[in-house]
């Protein structure tokens, strides 16, 4: 339970930076008006049982983001993503997904220990009209997770479109002090960057820096809403981030510089709040972070756009890799009432996460990330070699590999002993930064360079950034479930790099 508690008074008041007001420039979609935050309905399945029953229908619908357009969209339950999915730990859960899109599609829970069959991935494909039933206990800790298209080939696609949702998993046997009240205090934020046409239709994958560095767009969508403000009543306020974008990466922070704590990451809550002003979040990964509020302020939630730091020399890549996240934008607007309710205390101590040590391990892999894209990529051969057998690199095409490779459906790329305890080595030779995520369940980072991981990756990840030029170390443990047959995946998550082979299938025996 709590050993300590931490008084955040003042906290959220006053600027670290004293008397610094950043005043970031709101740079796209200035000309809509605000409208509030949409918040995801929450489906609670129906108890049977141990087992909680859902019912999901992927189905099309049309959308109003900008005023006066109508957008093509795609749902679950609805027009665009679907409902928040409340799970409970320990408890089995039982999905009935049907697919009304009029195309293939997949549904895959993003983050959770599961048998290989129910995961969802690229070989449980659920064509049109069909029912898939997949059901699974509920191992993870209480967290942020997700669930999303894993279509081959066109996950990318159908995630832009709109097939993603929240999956927060409740633990009764947690006694914390945080708040929890759902849209109140407990807030889900699903930020997306979108593109759109001048029709209002969505504008996805159409140029080449689309495919090199994935598809970024420069309207913001946050749980849908453009411009979306929000209306605080409460002194100390949850925000549960997914990062939902195909391709871009936030560096989020407060107009005002305040200080927020991340409480957790992919995976459940971290050992302790980590106090930041500044939190990078890449496509897939989740955090939760507690920010206090005055009465009657104003406050952003911002994307603070980066100063490049790719060398500049003639040509496409280094200017496409020097306008990487270098946009600024408004997230979020937080109007905080004249009088606000609860107190601004957190727990100091939030739970006790033990270390997986590296000296469990009994193998070790390593994963070599690259792509060639006017430059050869780390382990390729050459223009020409890469496309039709599964081997990766070549020329100026914005091919993408692991270990020379590009993912093959019939092509296992690992096998892994259950039971054991491995690391992988996780290195990146090409020039931009690629979320390396690896399915059925949690890791922990043991190092980035050799250097200890920052305090607010030391909790369970499923996602990690691995820079250009980096080498990350993960630590993992396979247990509970073998499959000769299935594989279980792991990618890079922005999605037009996964759709493109950035991919490889692991057995779990
Ligand atoms: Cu979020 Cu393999 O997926
Ligand atoms: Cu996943
Ligand atoms: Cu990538």
């Amino acid at each position: 339970m709590i050993s300590r508690r931490t008084t955040l008074k003042a906290l959220g008041f006053t600027s670290l930076t004293s008397g610094l007001i950043l005043g970031f420039p709101a740079v796209t979609s200035a000309q809509a008006p605000q409208k509030p935050l949409q918040i995801p309905t929450q489906a609670f399945g129906e108890l049977e049982g141990n087992s909680r029953r859902f019912q999901l229908t992927l189905q099309r619908g049309s959308s109003s983001f900008l005023p006066g357009l109508q957008t093509e969209t795609i749902g679950i339950n609805g027009s665009y993503l679907g409902p928040t999915l409340r799970f409970h730990r320990n408890e089995e859960v039982s999905l009935s997904v049907t697919n009304q899109l009029g195309e293939p599609s997949t549904l895959h829970w993003h983050g959770f220990h599961l048998p290989a069959i129910q995961d969802g991935g690229p070989h449980q494909t659920i064509e049109n009209s069909a029912t898939w039933n997949p059901s699974f206990t509920v191992v993870q800790f209480a967290g942020t997770f997700w669930y999303h298209s894993h279509m081959l080939d066109t996950a990318g696609e159908q995630v832009y479109r709109g097939l993603a949702g929240m999956i927060i998993v409740d633990d009764e046997q947690q006694q914390l002090p945080l708040p929890d009240m759902y849209g109140v205090d407990d807030i889900p934020l699903i930020i997306q960057d979108r593109r759109f046409n001048a029709d209002g239709s969505f504008n996805y994958l159409s140029s080449f820096e689309d495919t090199v560095m994935g598809v970024h767009g420069d309207t913001i969508l946050v749980n849908g809403t453009v411009n979306a403000q929000l209306q605080i009543t409460r002194r100390l306020v949850r925000f549960r981030i997914l990062n939902g974008s195909n391709a871009r990466t936030y560096t989020l922070a407060f107009d005002d510089n305040r200080e927020f704590f991340q409480i957790a990451s992919d995976g459940g809550l971290l050992d302790s709040p980590v106090g930041l002003i500044r939190l990078e979040l890449a496509p897939a990964e989740r955090a939760e972070i507690l920010v206090a509020l005055a009465p009657g302020e104003q406050l952003r939630l911002i994307n603070v756009g980066r100063d490049p730091t790719f060398p500049e020399f003639p040509g496409g890549m280094s200017s496409m890799m020097r306008a990487l996240n270098a946009q600024s934008f408004d997230l979020l607007t937080l109007s905080a009432a004249a009088s606000l309710e609860g107190e601004n205390a957190i727990p100091g101590q939030l739970t006790s996460i033990y270390r997986l040590p590296a000296a469990a391990a009994t193998n070790t892999r390593r994963f070599v990330l690259a792509m060639g894209a006017g430059m050869r990529s780390g382990s390729d051969r050459g223009p020409g070699t890469g496309m039709r057998n599964g081997l990766g690199g070549g020329y100026g095409g914005g091919n993408f590999s692991i270990n020379g490779r590009r993912m093959v459906e019939d092509f296992i790329n690992e096998r892994i002993v259950m039971n054991t305890t491995e690391i992988w080595e996780i290195q990146n030779t090409s020039p931009m930064m690629h979320p390396f995520h690896v399915h059925n369940g949690q890791f922990q980072l043991l190092d980035r360079n050799g250097s200890p991981p920052p305090a607010n990756e030391m909790g369970w990840k499923d996602t990690v950034r691995i820079e250009s030029g980096e080498l990350v170390r993960i630590i993992m443990r396979f247990t509970d479930f073998t499959d000769e047959e299935h594989p279980y995946m792991y990618h890079c998550h922005i999605l037009e790099h996964e759709d493109r082979g950035m991919m490889g299938q692991f057995l779990v025996v």
